[in-house]
């Protein structure tokens, strides 16, 4: 049976060394938490470090134990790996840059020599346990690397990646030296998730700008795998947070705890230590509003949780100093001997004691300055069973784009904040109940069960599209197939597609002239068989390139014909020119709008390229003159052709695929084959008769029988026919 293996750098339990022995506690943190409650079904695994280092083989031997009865597999880091790896390059490089804190950002080499090094501890452990069949589903930012290292060694595997953190815009992944190394990983996976479509969209672009990798609604055309990117919001346990609220031991919590606080309304923070959480942000703005509003001493109190977190790492330390020198401000400026304004927490709770605060608070306080997610304020309004209460939420926040019946506010705007208190403390009931309403029934309707389900649903989509090209794509079988049939035939023919197919691209058109190798390869192909140059190229362009070879040649798009031995291109089709004065002032008109936008002119139809245009501008520009062109397209008689980077216009009846079928009436050929790499060669595929060979260059949807991957490819083949 199939399983699934989750993969996170933390396991959801971490090692403790008590009294000489090991005990395992939950971990803190979304991604434990929120996956915590679906890696038990069936055969599944969860593998990661326990949280601690594990030095002798003994002990280690006991942690397999001991964490295989949980059905959990350890990576076991050194205590240099924690210090490089972990510590290093995950949260003083990754994190901080992920967060936009790039004044934390620490550009050190050999924290990211450790972060190559244990990535590939992580796949070893994994190669270890996975079969050819399991679902491999990696989590979060420690393990970038980790999806393509697992593709190199399992091609055919079903590999999963979730990011738990923000993706940040281009300007930031840009500074980073490893950006390239960081996103090939990532691309190794077949479904690359998201919390939200902002973070999606800068993950795209970002493969856009860095690897050159354009999608399409989302897919991207990775080598020969097609890879999905996707939004997929995370959710609670939320039935979990609902029934806890209500159960005798949280009862019982906020009994004491009520007791304990005396009549007052509360408010609740809850976070890991964290510079993101905007923690100081949040005691200055209470301090503030204490300040402002002497009406509230005595009547409102903070209870604040820290969870300790990365406690050795520089810019944590200084925030527990910055944090506990505030904390101390606030209560010795306003406490009195029956009053505290901030109940302040520096460790982690049990979970009926956390449910306690949830259910007992009157405000959830959740402001980070950035999150990918954020969980509590969830967890928050799951456990809100009467439906009393407020969130203020912070728009940082990924969650915030789902919970928009939360106060939103703007975590840096300290006025906007302390408004968005008064006004928690102030809402009227009926309204809590009909914000909190609204909120639990979308969380209760997304919840982790859900998204697991959702993401797993995606999973299995893009195998079965991918399967498609698969079934499409060219191997060595089929090249032997090919090379006998090709071998035997009495009068064989090439359509042979020009840019793209027998060459990559240039950003100038006119640098991809015909280099020694491909002229050699056509000069032998020529000599076995009928050869047909069928381009959108110029006839002057294409007449140049291949003068002298004994090769037949159908220029811009099947405008022109030149037979071999023939001295000149003869017209193919009738055309009128009288329409390209008005398309070209168009055309001019957003040249000069677009650096890096040039026209071509041939003989009946214009193209306007956009290659060298700064990426993102060059698509936006192209939408704006597609539009343009159709209108008036539609009045001449013409059609608007979107192709490799360029826009061409021209008239819809002459196409390579009409030029293909002239080319073949009356003519016996007992061997055809047509290759191209973009939706002009489509048309050639189309009129090709049912037995030919028709090969597409590139993995996308296409008419073609076959795929092949790439110019180099198609020279192989090529070459391979007349060995
Ligand atoms: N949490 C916990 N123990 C505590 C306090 C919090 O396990 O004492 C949990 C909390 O319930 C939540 C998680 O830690 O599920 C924090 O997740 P969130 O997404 O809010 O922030 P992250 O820590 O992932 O940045
Ligand atoms: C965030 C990250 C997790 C991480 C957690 C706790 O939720 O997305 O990957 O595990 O924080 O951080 P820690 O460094 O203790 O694992």
């Amino acid at each position: 049976m199939s399983k699934t293996i989750i993969v996170s750098n933390r396991l959801p339990v971490s090692l403790q060394h008590k009294n000489g022995k090991f005990e395992f506690k939950p971990s803190a943190g979304g991604l434990a938490t929120g996956l915590g409650s679906i890696y038990k079904e069936g055969e599944n695994i969860w593998i990661g470090w326990p949280g601690n280092d594990v030095d002798s083989p003994a002990q280690r031997q006991e942690v397999i134990e001991e964490l295989k009865n949980l059905k959990m597999a350890p990576v076991f880091l050194t205590k240099e790996d924690i210090e490089l790896y972990y510590e290093g390059f995950s949260n003083e490089t990754i994190w901080p840059a992920f967060h936009y804190f790039t004044q934390y950002i620490n550009y050190e080499d050999s924290y990211w020599k450790s972060y190559v090094e244990v990535n590939r501890k992580f796949c070893d452990t994994i190669l270890e346990k996975a079969e050819p069949e399991d679902t491999i589903w990696v989590h979060d930012y420690q393990l970038l690397l980790l999806p393509m290292m697992l593709r190199e060694a399992l091609p055919q595997a079903t590999i999963a990646f979730f990011q738990h953190i923000p993706f940040p815009s281009y300007e930031i992944i840009r500074m980073l030296p490893w950006r390239k190394e960081l996103l090939e990983g990532m691309v190794g996976a077949d479904l690359i998730g998201f919390h939200t479509y902002d973070d999606m969209r800068h993950f795209l672009s970002a493969v856009g700008r860095i690897l050159g990798l354009s999608n399409e609604s989302g897919y991207i055309q990775a080598d020969n795998r097609l890879v999905n990117v996707d939004s997929f919001p995370m959710g609670i346990d939320y039935e979990k947070f609902a029934k806890a609220a209500v159960s005798k031991k949280s009862l019982a919590n906020v009994k004491k705890f009520k007791s304990l606080l005396g009549e007052q309304q509360l408010l609740l923070t809850i976070d890991r230590l964290d510079y993101s959480k905007g923690i100081p942000q949040r005691i200055r703005v209470f301090d503030e509003l204490l300040e402002a509003n002497p009406e509230f001493h005595g009547k409102v109190s903070m209870i604040m949780v820290v969870v300790p977190s990365r406690a050795k790492v520089k810019s944590y330390m200084e925030l527990k100093e910055e944090i506990d020198t505030l904390v101390g401000r606030i209560n010795s400026k306003y406490s009195t001997l029956n009053w505290v304004p901030v109940h302040y927490f520096y460790r982690s709770f049990p979970f009926n004691e956390l449910s306690a605060f949830y259910a007992m608070s009157d405000i959830a306080l959740v402001t980070p300055l950035r999150d990918g997610m954020n969980l509590v304020c969830k967890e928050f309004v799951a456990s809100k069973t009467d439906k009393k209460g407020v969130l203020i939420l912070s728009e940082m926040a990924g969650a915030s784009k789902e919970l928009v019946d939360a106060v939103l506010v703007n975590p840096n705007d300290m006025k906007a904040v302390k408004e968005s208190i008064i006004t928690a403390l102030n809402m009227p009931e009926e309204e809590q109940i009909l914000r909190i309403s609204a909120m639990q029934a979308s969380l209760k309707k997304y919840d982790i069960f859900q998204w697991v389900k959702v993401f797993m649903s995606r999973l299995a989509h893009v195998k079965d599209k991918q399967k498609d090209f698969q079934s499409k794509a060219i191997d060595q079988t089929f090249i032997n197939e090919l090379e006998s049939k090709f071998k035997a035939a009495k009068r064989p023919v090439l359509f042979l597609d020009y840019d793209g197919t027998l060459v990559g691209f240039k950003a100038r058109p006119k640098d991809a002239y015909p280099d020694k190798e491909l002229i050699d390869l056509v000069g032998r192909l020529a000599e076995r068989c009928q050869v047909v140059i069928i381009s959108g190229r110029d006839k002057e362009t294409l007449g140049e390139w291949f003068a002298g070879q004994q090769v037949d040649m159908i220029a811009e798009h099947g405008v022109w014909m030149k037979k071999q031995g023939v001295d000149d291109f003869e017209l193919y089709a009738e055309v009128d020119d009288s329409w390209k004065s008005d398309i070209r002032q168009v055309m001019d008109y957003y040249v000069l709008r677009t650096p890096g936008a040039f026209i071509e002119e041939k003989h009946h139809s214009l193209v306007w390229h956009y290659r060298k245009v700064e990426s993102g501008l060059g698509d936006l520009r192209m939408r704006e003159l597609f539009s343009h062109l159709k209108y008036m397209a539609s009045g001449h008689n013409l059609q608007v052709l979107e192709g490799n980077m360029v826009l061409e216009i021209k008239r819809p009846d002459i196409n390579k695929g009409r030029a293909a079928t002239a080319f073949l009436k009356g003519e016996e050929y007992d061997f055809i084959m047509a290759l191209g790499d973009d939706w002009t060669d489509e048309d050639t595929f189309k009129a090709m008769p049912k037995d030919s060979y028709t090969i597409r260059v590139g993995y996308a949807y296409t008419q073609a029988h076959y795929n092949i991957k790439n110019p180099t490819e198609v020279r192989n083949l090529l070459s391979q026919l007349v060995r």
